[in-house]
């Protein structure tokens, strides 16, 4: 059934004007101004050749690191969570910490450091504002036939509803990020391994800047995920089919549950990152469009294959279970997403006009043409002190890029077809850009592929959680 038809041919829908300008207070600026002006910490260290591009940033952000630790934990002996617990209590006369169960009060201290960290208070950069609203012109529609819908999309709203879960338990929140290279990806994944300002660097210079990329990574997709969150209420509101409003009702439950995960993740790395510039112009477009179908368009196929490519690096790349584990549950839920939007969109780009489809085709040729170009994380080199131009040219050209493009139109181009927008227009932009082979992706088995990955690390935790409770029962004998 067409969204906005109706059983009867008679219009059950009753459309309320909706002009939500959005009057969030702004202004509520970054801390980070503040923190640059805190006390450096004086620790001489060797630097390399990186020194150049490097050692300014570096210290600078070292300082505001330090100094948000000590906000937070009160004075430490460089910022040591261990140093800080034990040695505080000695000092004080206080008990003094048996040693074997030293290294579970360091998790335990960390865990709970990580849980109290701000997001406001890492940001690197100033997020211009505490807020951001995009005006919006649409119709709010209520539909007043409750009877079932399209078979598929109600069993996709099963599958929604069957398959919450909850951050909070499903994942170890204790587990810790490596100190060098906190997701433990291999060096590749560094966009920049390559270029000579990063070579002359020393050890501890490349651990801050990998530290940094992982860190911009993650922000993005936290930040992406709330875009996502506002998209889906979004599609709540504003989608004529009532069984599309019961489904996005459940997407909306998994964009909030992504936006938490990812946050949980990036308190870990002690710096955060705003909304990268070419990210949030496509999250505009989407959201300022008035047309229901561009929010499912610029969401639950662009920017939905965007994140799958994103995460499935990580998730794949990753040594760090923690890492892995969250990229692995949140893909979980996005593939149903895009089966959503698949399915929403099918049935209704066959009724539009071929002029209202060569819209669409070129809203979305101009948006792989900016995710494939332009996300170049020149604010991330820029703050770190590196050569910007350098280091965005070693980021497009690098192996870790081309795969993540490869993987980007591995999930776009499949789905492009599969909703009937497939005229000259995108055809000849694919083929131009050298996608066209991506049409013969089969997009269900990547889609169960992600979900089996889920299972794998459900399987592996209860391993290790038997395992555990079994040593916890032989201590106890
Ligand atoms: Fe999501
Ligand atoms: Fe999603």
């Amino acid at each position: 059934m067409p969204p906005g038809a109706t059983p009867g041919g008679k219009d059950e829908t009753h459309h309320i004007k909706n002009s939500v300008a959005g009057d969030f207070s702004r202004g509520r600026e970054s801390e980070n101004q503040k923190h640059q002006k805190d006390d450096e910490e004086n620790d001489e260290q060797e630097f390399g050749d990186g020194e150049r591009c490097a050692r300014n940033a570096g210290e600078a952000q070292k300082a505001r690191d330090q100094s948000q630790n000590q906000k937070q934990n009160g004075p430490t002996e460089h910022g040591d969570p261990q140093k800080n617990a034990s040695g505080a209590n000695n000092a004080a006369g206080g008990t003094i910490v048996p040693r074997r169960f030293s290294a579970r009060l360091l998790e335990i201290t960390k865990y709970r450091e990580a849980a109290m960290t701000s997001i406001k208070d890492i940001y690197a950069l100033d997020t211009d504002g505490s807020t951001w609203s995009v005006p919006q012109n649409f119709d709010v529609t209520f539909n007043w036939d409750y009877d079932d819908g399209r078979a598929a999309m109600m069993g996709l709203y099963a599958k929604g509803k069957q398959m919450q879960w909850d951050a909070e338990t499903r994942i170890d929140w204790s587990q810790e990020l490596d100190e060098d290279n906190p997701e433990q990806m291999p060096e590749e994944s560094l966009p920049i391994h390559m270029a000579g300002c990063y070579l002359r660097m020393s050890p501890k210079e490349k651990a801050n800047v990998r530290r940094h990329f992982q860190a911009w990574q993650i922000s993005q997709f936290m930040q992406g995920e709330q875009g996502a969150l506002i998209c889906a209420a979004k599609i709540v509101t504003q989608v004529p089919d009532a069984d599309s409003k019961f489904y996005a009702a459940t997407q909306t439950i998994d964009e909030a549950r992504h936006v938490e995960a990812y946050k949980k993740l990036l308190a870990k790395f002690k710096v955060a990152y705003p909304m990268t510039k070419p990210l949030k112009e496509l999250i505009d477009q989407t959201l300022r469009d008035s047309r229901w179908d561009m929010t499912y368009l610029g969401m639950q196929v662009v920017i939905e294959g965007l994140a799958l490519a994103a995460f499935g690096q990580i998730r794949d790349g990753a040594q760090n279970p923690l890492a892995a584990q969250v990229n692995a549950y949140v893909m979980q839920d996005e593939s149903r997403h895009v089966a959503f939007g698949r399915l929403a969109l099918r049935d209704y780009y066959p009724q539009l006009t071929q002029k209202e489809r060569n819209e669409r085709e070129e809203f979305l040729l101009e948006a792989c043409y900016l995710m494939r170009d332009r996300f170049d994380a020149v604010e991330l080199w820029q703050n770190l002190g590196l050569p910007i131009e350098e280091c965005a040219t070693a980021m497009y050209e690098s192996g870790f890029m081309e795969k993540f493009r490869n993987s980007l139109f591995t999930r776009i181009v499949p789905i492009v077809k599969d909703i009937g927008l497939w005229g000259d227009h995108i055809r000849n932009g694919y083929t131009e850009m050298g996608v066209m082979e991506y049409a013969k992706t089969d997009v269900q088995a990547l889609q169960d592929n992600d979900e089996d990955i889920a299972k794998q690390f459900d399987a592996r935790r209860r391993d290790i959680q038997r395992v555990i409770d079994r040593a916890a029962v032989a201590a106890a004998e």
